[in-house]
């Protein structure tokens, strides 16, 4: 039985129930959550998380490892479940679209996902943890500060992304990458004119030569997704997320990967 740390019993009082750990002594690593269902992991004792770096600062390389605000959190869901966390990086459109968490590749996807009503459908989504909003990224001094600005030019978008879709939406023409590193090359090497992603991880790549041309504001929400009716694991989830606020761990992760505090909503 793992010892009763400070941090593990304010995790027992945030699901206000017994969380019942079945050690190494039992055949499974499972654990029980306050509703009673135990938390079976892909991979016993590990919990595998799928996420699509670059993606500063949610998923990002340090020193040859993943890090950031996402993995930092998942890492506090992991600590409470008593399972070590592995990181798999994967495209976005299969973390997206719940194919990761289907196919078995990953318990839980955290990628800087936005809940949406389509996703919903295909994946079960924590409560919300982040705000976000569309971002526009230009080279500087271009004047491109609006979406009526970019009518006839190249807009790069990061595949299978709320950007995407808000771009083809506005009627812009669109040019697809993979990921944000290719999407933010291809602005510097002149192949597109501008480039479309979450606000929050523009701000790294302004530099002399790109800056950020406007906010388009979508009021957007992350949650971490794990396998459509995978109950007890999403309920841990929810307890970490639930029991982080609380401590003041979010806060303390949020102002290391933000750089400021979060505001109060
Ligand atoms: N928030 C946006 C969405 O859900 C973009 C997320 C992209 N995340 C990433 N790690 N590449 O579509």
């Amino acid at each position: 039985m793992p010892t009763l740390t400070p941090r593990r019993a304010l995790a027992l009082a945030a699901t206000a129930g017994v969380v019942l750990a079945v050690g190494a002594c039992s055949s499974t690593a499972s654990e029980e959550t306050a509703s009673g269902d135990a938390v079976q992991l892909i991979d016993e004792g590990t919990l595998t998380l799928c996420t699509n770096p670059p993606y500063e600062p949610f998923e990002y390389e340090e020193d040859g490892e993943i890090v950031g605000l996402d993995i930092a959190i998942v890492g506090e869901v992991a600590a409470d479940l008593d399972a070590e966390l592995a990181t798999l990086v994967t495209p976005f459109e299969g973390i997206q679209s719940g194919q990761d968490l289907e196919s078995g590749n990953c318990d839980i996807v955290a990628s800087g996902i936005t809940i949406t009503d389509e996703r919903e459908e295909k994946m079960d989504f924590s409560d919300p943890y982040f705000d976000a909003d569309q971002g526009l990224l230009v080279p500087a001094g271009s004047g491109l500060d609006s979406a009526e600005a970019l009518e006839g030019l190249k807009v790069g978008v990061q595949a299978a992304t709320t950007g995407e879709t808000w771009a083809t939406d506005e009627g812009l023409s669109t040019v697809q990458f993979e990921d944000l590193g290719l999407q933010v090359e291809a602005l510097r090497s002149g192949q597109i004119d501008a480039a479309i992603n979450d606000i929050a991880v523009l701000g790294p790549f302004v530099d002399d030569s790109l800056e950020i041309g406007t906010t388009f504001t979508t009021g957007e929400q992350y949650g971490l997704g794990v396998k459509t009716g995978n109950t007890a694991l999403l309920d841990a989830v929810n307890a970490t997320l639930e029991r982080i606020r609380e401590d003041g761990t979010y806060d303390d992760l949020y102002t290391q990967y933000i750089g400021t505090a979060p505001t109060e909503d």
